[in-house]
C-alpha cells in the first residue's frame, strides 16, 4: 500500500458522505450475502462470485478487482492467513475462521469493510479472537470524532485487544483514509499512544481495520505475492469498517443498520 506523504487528508461535504454511504451499503450487502453462504465445503471462489454479483447488480464496481493486478472482488483469508488471501477452489473446513474483505465504488466513491466468519463450529479461542478483534474495531470507530487526534483510534484498538488477553496486533498493515480512492491519507495503525497525529475533522472518512492474531504479530507474504500469513502460523482475525466523521459523531458507512456512535 503506497501512501503519498504530501497529500492532505481529503475532506468530504455532507452530500459526498451520503454518496459514500451508498457505496458502504453495497459493501455491507455483499458481506451479508457472503456471510450467509459461509459453511464447510464452500469454496472461496464461490464466495467471491456471490460478492461480485451483489456489487454488479447494485450498479457498483468491485474496487479490489484489478487493483495492482488483484484478481478478485474479495479477499478471503483462512486461519493463519491474515489478509489479502486470493479466492480459489479451496473448500472451507469445519472450524475454519475466514476473513472476507470487500470494496465497492459507486459514482467514484469507495466503501471498504471486512468481517471474520466461522465455518461450522469454531474452537472457543478462535471465537474469542474474532470477538476481541471486532470489539477493538468498534472501540476505534468510537474515537472517529472531530477534535480527537488520529492516534486516539489506534490507542483505543490496542487498549481493547491488550485488555482481552495476549494477542498479536499486526504492525506491517494498517487502516487508511478513503474517499475517491481506496487507500488515501492518513495511515491508521492499530496501536499507539493517545493524543498524537493530525486533529480529526468533520468530513474525514477513515477505514479502520484491526488485524489480530492468537500468537505473534509478525507476518510474511506467500509466493503468490498477495496472501499475508502469520510467521508462527497462528490464526488471525480481521474486521474493518469505513466511518465518516460528522457533526453528530462517527457514522459507520459500511454498517447495514444506521449506526451513529
Ligand atoms: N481492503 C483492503 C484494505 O483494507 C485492500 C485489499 S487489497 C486488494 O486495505 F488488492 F485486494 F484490493
Ligand atoms: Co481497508
Amino acid at each position: 500500500m503506497v501512501f503519498h506523504k504530501k497529500e492532505k487528508i481529503q475532506l468530504k461535504t455532507p452530500e459526498q458522505i451520503l454518496l459514500m454511504r451508498v457505496a458502504g451499503l453495497v459493501v455491507a450487502n455483499a458481506l451479508q450475502a457472503v456471510e450467509a453462504a459461509v459453511a464447510p465445503g464452500v469454496t472461496t471462489k464461490e464466495l467471491d462470485a456471490i460478492a461480485h454479483e451483489v456489487i454488479r447488480s447494485s450498479n457498483a464496481t468491485p474496487s479490489f478487482l484489478g487493483y495492482h493486478g488483484y484478481p478478485a472482488a474479495i479477499c478471503s483469508s483462512i486461519n493463519e492467513e491474515v489478509v489479502h488471501g486470493i479466492p480459489s477452489d479451496r473448500q472451507l473446513l469445519d472450524g475454519d475462521i475466514i476473513s472476507i474483505d470487500c470494496g465497492a465504488i459507486v459514482n467514484g466513491w469507495h466503501g471498504d469493510a471486512a468481517i471474520s466468519v466461522m465455518a461450522g463450529n469454531a474452537k472457543a479461542d478462535v471465537l474469542k479472537l474474532s470477538k476481541v478483534t471486532e470489539q477493538s474495531l468498534w472501540a476505534g470507530l468510537g474515537q472517529a470524532r472531530a477534535g480527537n487526534r488520529l492516534s486516539d483510534i489506534g490507542h483505543a484498538v490496542e487498549t481493547t485487544v491488550r485488555a482481552a488477553g495476549s494477542y498479536g496486533i499486526l504492525e506491517d498493515y494498517v487502516g487508511h483514509g478513503i474517499g475517491t480512492s481506496m487507500h488515501m491519507q492518513p495511515p491508521i495503525p492499530n496501536y499507539g499512544t493517545a493524543g498524537r497525529g493530525p486533529v480529526l475533522k468533520v468530513g474525514m472518512v477513515l477505514a479502520i481495520e484491526p488485524m489480530v492474531t492468537i500468537g505473534s504479530p509478525e507476518v510474511e507474504v506467500l509466493k503468490d505475492g498477495w496472501t499475508v500469513v502469520t510467521e508462527d502460523r497462528s490464526w488471525a482475525s480481521h474486521w474493518e469498517h469505513t466511518v465518516a466523521i460528522t457533526e453528530e459523531g462517527p457514522w459507520v458507512l459500511t454498517a447495514l443498520d444506521e449506526i451513529r456512535l
